[in-house]
């Protein structure tokens, strides 16, 4: 297979992005203040949302973000929905989509119009547990540690190229709250700094793997 070599983000230490929830966007909170309190070289110009009940637009509207709505029901087909939602994305001049609790898959039009500038965020260590139910299936499954993956969204379910992660262990007595609650520390950690890797240019997509280079920390 030919080795693709990219390097992502502008380096010039300020990017354009959008956030795309689905819920509650707790994730989204964080980045926002991380943003405010300059940790991170961004500007999130749009905040995307498939349900306009969605609390996460409610944040954005307090962070002074502008918010967009694309309800599937909308549209008459999955394609052309994910091309509404392209044409915004491209209309705010992004160059990187942040999923933040964005509970559909990003159809191929979608992932060819952004490649290797989508980013999600898994509360599991993938490639185990991948799907909607990630924190549920690992503690069924028994594992002692679980985690956070932030990776790069390709065509299929929670794939694509892993740009960090980090372990959570699992303790005697979690429940899916516990578990989640820990989780969701490591996620607000962790998210920021991929989305600042990026917009330091500092993410070298190297076939699957992603290399990050050195930079001030
Ligand atoms: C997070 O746990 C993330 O891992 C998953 O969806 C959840 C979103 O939570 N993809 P929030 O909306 O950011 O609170």
């Amino acid at each position: 297979m030919e080795r693709e070599m990219a390097i992502t983000g502008r380096g010039e230490g300020y990017v354009r992005i959008a956030v795309l929830a689905s819920g509650s966007g707790t994730n989204l909170e964080r980045l926002a203040r991380a943003v405010e309190d300059g940790e991170v070289p961004v500007e999130i110009a749009l905040v995307v949302s498939d349900n306009h009940d969605a609390y996460a637009l409610q944040r954005a509207r307090d962070h002074r973000i502008p918010t967009a709505v694309f309800e599937l029901e909308d549209y008459p087909d999955r394609p052309s929905f994910d091309r509404a939602i392209v044409k915004a994305l491209k209309e705010a001049r992004v160059s990187l989509v942040v999923l933040a609790g964005y509970m559909k898959l990003v159809g191929p039009e979608f992932v060819s119009a952004f490649r290797g500038r989508i980013m999600n965020i898994h509360p599991a260590l993938l490639p185990s547990f991948p799907g909607e139910h990630g924190v549920e299936d690992a503690l069924e499954h028994g594992v002692k540690v679980s985690g956070v993956t932030v990776h790069f969204v390709d065509e299929g379910l929670d794939t694509g190229p892993i740009i960090a992660q980090e372990a959570v262990p699992v303790l005697e007595g979690d429940d899916k709250e516990s578990l989640l609650s820990r989780i969701h520390e490591a996620e607000y950690r962790l998210y920021p700094r991929a989305v600042r890797l990026f917009a330091e240019g500092r993410l070298l997509l190297e076939g699957r793997r992603v290399r990050v280079l050195p930079g001030a920390d």
